[in-house]
This record gives C-alpha cells, structure tokens and sequence, in this order.
C-alpha cells in the first residue's frame, strides 16, 4: 500500500492483532514487539562484538525507560545508560544492579549524583569542571578510588541532523571542548584529585543517517587518549563514542545497518590507537536505534473533516484521539512518519488520498502532513503510525489534561501484557492542592 524502504524492518500489526489490542487497552495505545526489540539488540551485540572483541553496549534509556524494556535490554545483555535519578530509579526498579549503569547529565544535582554513589554507579561521565569540583566535594575516600569517573568530550565535529537533536559540535553545552584544551585540563584536574579516571565519552548526535560525524568523533577520542598517554602518561582503560544510529521513520530513510557501522566507527578507533597500547573496553549507547522501529502508537479515527486550502484547494483533515502529548515529535523536530489503516470499519479499497493527520489539542497539532491514507478511511478505524518505540512514551505529557497513553507489549509466545497503564483520572488531581482560603 505505502512504498517502504527497500529492507523494511519496522514492526507493524496486523489486523487481528490491533483489534485485540485496542479491546483490551484502548486507544491511544503505544505497543511494543519484543521479538522485535531483542532481535534489535541481538543484532548489535554481535555487530559490534564481531567488529570489537571488547566491546559493551549501554541501552539509552532515554528512548524508552519502561521498566519492561529497560530489563528486557538488561537480560539481553546491555548495561543501563542513564541521563538522571529518575532514569536510574527505573533502572534499578528493574533489577538492574547500579554498577551495570552509568549516569550521564550536563547539570547534575548533589542528591542525584549521592543516590547515584549510593547504589554503586558503573561510572559517571562528568561533563563540566563544576562537577568535577563538586565530586571532589562530595566523594569519600573510598569511593574516590573505586568511582570511576569517564570524561564527556565534545570533539568539535557538525554531523547531519536536526540541529535541536546535534550535540557533538563546539558550541554544545555538552562535554569538555578538545580543541580549545578544556578535554586536557580536565583530565589533568581528575588525575590531580586522585580521581579513578577511566575514560573518555562522546555523542555527537542523534538519528544519523549519514555515521560520518560518529566515525570522525570516535576518531578524535581515540587520538585525545592517544594525547594524553604522550603528554601525561594517562592509559584510557575505556572509550564511549556514544549513540546516534538512525531509523527509517519514513521510506525515506535509509540508516546504515548495524555491521557496517559498527566496522566503521571500529576502525576509525582502532586506527587511531594502533600501536600505542592504548586497549581499552569500546562502548556506544544506542537508544533509538534499538528501540523505535520495534514500536507503534495504535489511535483511532474520530472526525474526518475536508476544508478549503489556499495551498492545496482541499485539505483533509483526519483527528485522531492522541497528539502532541503522545509524540511531540512532529511538532519539536518537524518529524516525519509512515502512517497506516490497520483496521478498517469496512472493506478497504486500495485507492490512497492524501490526509493531514492532527491530534485533539487545542493547538493546531499537526502530527502527519499530508500522508497517503485509503481514500474511503472511516470514523472509528484504527490507524498506525510505525516506528514510535523510542522517545515518544519517555517524552509524553500530560497537555490539555490527556491521560498520557497505556504500552502494550506484545509477547513471545503471541500474548500481550500490559506494561505501563493509562495515567488514571486520580493520579491526575493527586498532585494538586487547594489552598484552604480557596478550598
Ligand atoms: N548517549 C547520550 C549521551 C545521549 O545524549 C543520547 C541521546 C544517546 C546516547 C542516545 O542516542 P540515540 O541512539 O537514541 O540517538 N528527543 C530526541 C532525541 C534526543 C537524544 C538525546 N540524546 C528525539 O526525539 O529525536
């Protein structure tokens, strides 16, 4: 029906299957396939094991922290990468022992930096000289030799993405500049503080089509590391370059498979650090990449409406029972998405029409844009929009007052089990409180 990438390998329902889901949960409704979802990280695990014999792959947990899916990457074998307490609460909620985690954050708090030392964090990446007088303030002896603290970099390279989504650029408020020696002096202040120093980080960007910028960032760490052996005697025991691999959210999209990107970023390292003894364990911390295209948002058509356009004559208007609070996606980063009918009222014809897909907020929420839908699509049909496994349900609000939606997910053996239900109408009004003069 909608032409697909030349390799399709997004998750998609199928009729029965989306019937079933939207009885049992309602709509909106995020679903994710965990065959799916492991086969995802399987793939990399072994793309990057094959390309990297010391290889180790942190789930960002950023993409998608239900607590079934953080464990699920757990059990398959990844470390957790989080960004706050909050994701390291998941984390640990989820059986995930601290010291499989590592804490990231550009402006992180005394209390979340304790609770992350409390639980015996992996590593925490530090990211300014602020924190790292704040460590210095706050680590006992003991957990000063047995922290391991890993060095955010910003290596100075623009890749090819949406700027609100680009990171690895000088002017980031990321990471410790290499090229103005804010890396160096950084390093140096660690090692002058007696601090376990175990390497050095980068992300460089998000949804990459084109690795150029991750191969070119993985290089520069590794040349830092190779400086600061030079200079100061340092052996990095550990490089991250980070996530970054894109998606096909659309037919458009043609990301690099996950052997051959994890070859190139590999050997752009390996280059790097050839025959200086630097051998250190290889991270990366993909989060979209293992998550979106095993995930899909399940909404239901609920008014159909054709209105005059100066720009195109007609528009059709097709409002759907979720929005921005469940993918503000379109509306942050002019996002694009293949949307289907799965399941129609009626029989469905094959003749498409373009439609303009919107939400139910009180704003114009235009999630899809002129997208190809059946050209006889119904009040009450159910649609699906492909490829919403990952910052979608870790980044959905409570807008307009909306229960934020429910994640099926579907299991193994062909069942489906509920892993985050809809916000309830109580934990709504829980937060509120009535001043007595006003009660
Ligand atoms: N590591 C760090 C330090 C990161 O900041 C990120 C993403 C990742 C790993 C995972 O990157 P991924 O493999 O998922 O590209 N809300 C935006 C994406 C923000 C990404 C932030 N950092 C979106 O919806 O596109």
């Amino acid at each position: 029906m909608i032409s697909a990438p030349i390799l399709d390998t997004r998750f998609r329902l199928t009729e029965t299957v989306a019937l079933d889901l939207a009885k049992s949960y309602g709509t909106p409704l995020y679903v994710v396939d965990e065959k799916h979802f492991r086969e995802r990280i399987r793939t990399y695990l072994t793309a990057f094991r094959a390309a990297y014999d010391r290889s180790e792959i942190s789930f960002a947990s950023k993409a998608n922290s239900t607590l079934a899916l953080v464990k699920i990457a757990y059990e398959e074998g990844c470390t957790i990468d989080v960004a706050s307490e909050g994701e390291l609460r998941i984390a640990l909620a989820a059986g995930v022992p601290g010291n499989k985690c590592h804490l990231h954050g550009n402006n992180k708090q005394v209390e979340e930096l304790q609770f992350a030392l409390d639980n015996s964090i992996g590593h925490i990446v530090a990211d300014s000289f602020d924190e790292i007088e704040l460590l210095d303030g706050i680590l006992s002896n003991e957990q000063r030799a047995s922290t391991k603290i890993v060095l955010r970099l910003a290596p100075g390279v623009d890749p090819v993405t949406h700027a609100k989504i680009s990171t690895g650029q000088a002017d980031t408020k990321f990471g410790f500049n290499i090229a103005d020696g804010s890396a160096e002096r950084a390093a140096q202040r660690c090692l002058e503080l007696g601090f376990n120093l175990y390497g050095f980080h980068c992300h460089v960007g998000s949804q990459l089509l084109d690795p150029e910028a991750q191969r070119s960032g993985g290089e520069l760490i590794a040349k830092f590391a190779v400086d600061m052996k030079d200079k100061h005697g340092y052996i990095a025991q550990y490089l991250n370059v980070g996530g970054g691999l894109g998606v096909a959210y659309t037919s458009g999209d043609q990301p690099m498979g996950m052997h051959e990107y994890c070859r190139l970023v590999v050997q752009a390292v390996n280059t790097a650090l050839e025959g200086t003894g630097i051998d250190p364990i290889l991270g990366q911390e993909p989060g979209r990449s293992l998550t979106a295209e095993s995930g899909v948002t399940l909404y239901r058509v609920g008014v159909i409406k054709t209105v005059p356009s100066k720009a195109l004559g007609q528009r059709t208007y097709v409002a759907v029972d979720g929005g921005l609070s469940d993918n503000p996606r379109p509306a942050l980063y002019g996002s694009k998405y293949t949307v289907e009918r799965v399941a129609p009222e009626t029989q469905s014809s094959d003749e498409l029409k373009n439609m303009t897909v919107s939400g139910k907020h009180c704003e114009t929420d235009k999630l899809f844009d002129e997208t190809p839908l059946p050209a006889d699509l119904k009040v009450g049909d159910l649609i699906q929009v492909l490829c919403t496994g990952a910052y979608n349900s870790s980044m959905a609000s409570n807008y307009n007052r909306y229960p934020r939606p429910a994640t099926a997910l579907l299991r193994l053996d062909g069942s489906h089990s509920l892993i985050q239900r809809r916000d309830s109408w109580d934990e709504m009004l829980a937060r509120e409180i009535l001043p007595e003069d006003l009660a």
